[in-house]
């Protein structure tokens, strides 16, 4: 018997078994007082504007039959000698990290988080910080504008459907984890903080929201109409499902949302100051400022509604806090499509 297991464990890299000791149940530290769980927080966010439903991804019920747990993948691009199941895929303390070579190393808040209530950040914003339609692209940001979103996150000052988990885990985060992710994600080399592609069009092909949240391709040749009012942000491809950090999303955005959106960004013919005045030149962020250049627009459009409506507020918005009002939510929409398709 002890030398089966011993056969088997030597084999286990070429079987693909390669860290399943990881996937087993760890010990579960109890939940600390004080701290709100997501879950419980889910039903008391406000409801998004009906008009931006799309930019608020929300899993649909899962019907279909429970994928295998312990199906192995490897990501397209990696080493193939890396595998990982899907229980490991999705797993909050440990997911895979499929380029070891494409980044600095990772603080342990990022690559593993800590228990109970923080999951490694890599699970949702990616080791390349590009993270997917319905988190947030992370990379670049500057150190201070970062930290002041964790605290606002936990001070009630950032709510909407997408929060609850971010508002869990600010609960419970040290300023020390806090800057240590902040330092890990501003350094992520520029030629990796491209999330989206942006196709102008008015027909898109047929997508939908699958079990991860995710907009995916269905299959088929079929097209949808893109109306003037929405953004089907749809990933590339599955592999964003395995967490592939360098695979993101097509955005397809409605036709004439480019140069409308344009206008709006140089201060809507007078109306407020341009977004570069503040985010910097190019939109590419400035001092503590962020950039808006080569960001998922579904996440802008979900910013800039929540500081119009008010479930984005708070002292460390700003001036965003006169700005946002003003736009018409038309508005919202082009210059979302408009930064997305700049060059960060
Ligand atoms: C379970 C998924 C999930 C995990 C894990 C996660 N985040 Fe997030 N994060 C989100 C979502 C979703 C948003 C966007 C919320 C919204 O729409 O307002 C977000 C937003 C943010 C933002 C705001 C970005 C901006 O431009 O303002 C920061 C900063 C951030 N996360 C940091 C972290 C850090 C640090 C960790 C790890 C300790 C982490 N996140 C782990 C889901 C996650
Ligand atoms: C007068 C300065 C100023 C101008 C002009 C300005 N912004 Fe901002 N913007 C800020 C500041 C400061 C923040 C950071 C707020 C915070 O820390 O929460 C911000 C944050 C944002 C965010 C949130 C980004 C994120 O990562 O979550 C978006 C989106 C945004 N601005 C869009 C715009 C757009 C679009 C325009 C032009 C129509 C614009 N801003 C013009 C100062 C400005």
């Amino acid at each position: 018997m002890k030398k089966l297991l011993i056969a088997v464990l030597a084999l286990a890299p070429m079987l693909g078994l390669a860290g399943y000791a990881l996937a087993q149940p760890r010990p579960q530290v109890p939940n600390k007082p004080g701290v709100p769980l997501a879950r419980d927080l889910q039903a008391k966010m406000p409801k998004p504007q009906a008009l931006f439903d799309w930019a608020y991804p929300m899993a649909p019920p899962n019907t279909g039959p429970r994928p295998d747990p312990d199906e192995t993948f490897t990501a397209e691009g990696a080493d193939p000698s890396l595998k990982f199941t899907r229980r490991q895929i999705s797993d909050g303390f440990g997911p895979p990290d499929w380029f070891p070579k494409d980044h600095a190393p990772m603080p342990r808040i990022v690559s593993n988080g800590r228990e109970p209530h923080v999951r490694a950040c890599t699970l949702c914003h990616l080791t390349s910080g590009i993270g997917h339609a319905e988190s947030a692209p992370v990379s670049g940001l500057p150190i201070k504008y970062f930290i002041r979103q964790i605290v606002a996150f936990r001070d009630g000052d950032r709510v909407n459907i997408r929060a609850p988990n971010m508002i869990e885990m600010a609960h419970d985060m040290t300023d020390k984890e806090m800057r240590d992710a902040a330092n890990y994600y501003a350094r992520i080399p520029r030629a990796q903080w491209k999330s989206v592609r942006v196709v102008e069009t008015s027909r898109a092909p047929a997508n939908s929201i699958f079990p991860s949240g995710k907009r995916m391709f269905e299959k088929g040749a079929n097209t949808i109409p893109v109306d003037p009012m929405t953004i089907y942000e749809v990933a590339e491809n599955y592999q964003v499902e395995l967490r592939n950090p360098r695979v993101g999303f097509a955005a397809y955005v409605p036709s004439g949302s480019l140069a409308k959106g344009r206008v709006v960004s140089l201060g809507n013919k007078g109306a407020f100051r341009s977004c570069a005045s503040c985010h910097g030149n190019d939109l590419r962020g400035r001092e503590d400022v962020p950039r808006l250049a080569g960001r998922s627009p579904s996440y802008l459009v979900r910013q800039l509604a929540d500081m119009k409506y008010g479930h984005r507020k708070g002292k460390a918005l700003g001036d965003m806090k006169d700005i946002a009002p003003k736009l018409s939510d038309a508005d919202i929409v082009n210059v979302a499509a408009y930064l997305a398709s700049r060059n960060p």
